[in-house]
């Protein structure tokens, strides 16, 4: 029997198991024998039950908003970086292990009648995040908003403009969807992450692949925004919540911001900031013929999904078919 240092020994094994080298983590509370060996001092009670996935751009901010008023749920702590995003199935968080994720989720966070959940906007379009996700959290319930493509496409766009992106200032937003595969690194990756999300069938089918499809609730973005209560009931009733709380009493329409608000008081509301819902001129026509015909292979394989699914197929999804056919 040979043996190695430490390093040497690591090294040979994943040469053995390259598919290892990247950890997925599983719930230690799931396995009899990984509890009985974790710390006393550790828990896993509250890991989320909800997963708000986005993408980007499509509501998400209200709808995490309107979530943390239920009195059944809790949100995570914030992240000092991020705010209340963790964005911990994505990125490098991911590789700082369950004991940094389980930080934000601390005992005391919700009580015996809550179910806590997260929301970060980046999980949607994450290759890895709906395996990771599902390693950890198998029953969790994701939830995903969709708005028109070519909207959230342009509010990319227009949210990365005001913060200043040099490349999103020095080309108009035709010059970004159309640049072609010889165009500067800056601009391709702008281009991307502009149109990508947007493919929504193809992201959808590998939650899917993970998930059963009763796990994925759908939200029509653009209903989220003109009847955001009737969104929260049918979502209240998707998540079997207790009690069942009238959204029609707690949000109201602020006629300044333009958008349904937390209603304070009988004249008072509070409003997401400046950056969400934010005023901007209206796509050119141009770029929104160009958007129409880039997508509608994705929105015809979102619109078969859907129905496959047994789910209703949004308006802005049938208008934007029906424009193109
Ligand atoms: P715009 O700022 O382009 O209008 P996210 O939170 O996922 O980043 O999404 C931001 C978008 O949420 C906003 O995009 C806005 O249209 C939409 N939205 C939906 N309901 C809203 C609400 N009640 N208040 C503010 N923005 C809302």
């Amino acid at each position: 029997l040979a043996s190695a240092p430490p390093l040497a020994l690591a090294e040979k094994y994943f040469q053995l198991r390259p598919d290892e080298l990247n950890p997925l983590w599983g719930n230690p509370c799931d396995d009899i024998r990984h509890r009985r060996i974790w710390s006393k001092s550790k828990w896993c009670g509250t890991l989320p039950r909800v997963l708000v996935v986005g993408p980007q751009k499509t509501g998400s901010t209200a709808l995490y908003t309107f979530l943390g008023m239920h009195p059944a749920l809790a949100a995570n702590l914030p992240s000092p970086s991020t705010y209340e995003e963790l964005q911990f199935f994505n990125n490098n968080n991911y590789l700082k292990g369950l004991d940094w994720y389980l930080n934000f989720f601390p005992p005391s966070l919700a009580n015996s009648s809550q179910i806590t959940f997260e929301k970060s906007a980046t999980y949607f379009d994450g290759d890895l995040v709906p395996r990771r996700a599902h390693a950890l959290l198998p029953n969790a319930k994701i939830i995903i908003i969709l708005i028109s493509p070519s909207k959230r496409a342009y509010s990319w766009y227009q949210h990365i403009r005001s913060h200043g992106d040099l490349v999103a200032n020095n080309h108009s937003f035709h010059a970004v969807i159309t640049a072609n595969d010889s165009a500067p690194k800056p601009l391709r990756d702008l281009r991307n992450r502009c149109l990508n999300p947007g493919k929504y069938s193809h992201y959808l089918e590998r939650w899917l692949a993970e998930f059963g499809g009763h796990q994925l609730h759908i939200i029509d973005g653009s209903l989220l925004r003109t009847d955001p209560a009737s969104v929260m009931n049918t979502l209240q009733k998707f998540l079997k919540l207790s009690p069942h709380v009238d959204y029609n009493k707690m949000l109201k329409y602020d006629a300044k911001k333009g958008f349904y608000c937390q209603a304070v008081s009988n004249e008072r509301t509070k409003c997401l900031g400046k950056s969400k819902g934010r005023v901007y001129p209206q796509m050119d026509e141009q770029s929104a013929k160009f958007l129409r015909r880039y997508y509608t292979p994705h929105n015809t394989a979102l619109s078969k999904l859907l129905v496959r699914l047994g789910r209703p197929v949004p308006q802005w999804l049938k208008d934007e078919l029906s424009a193109n056919g």
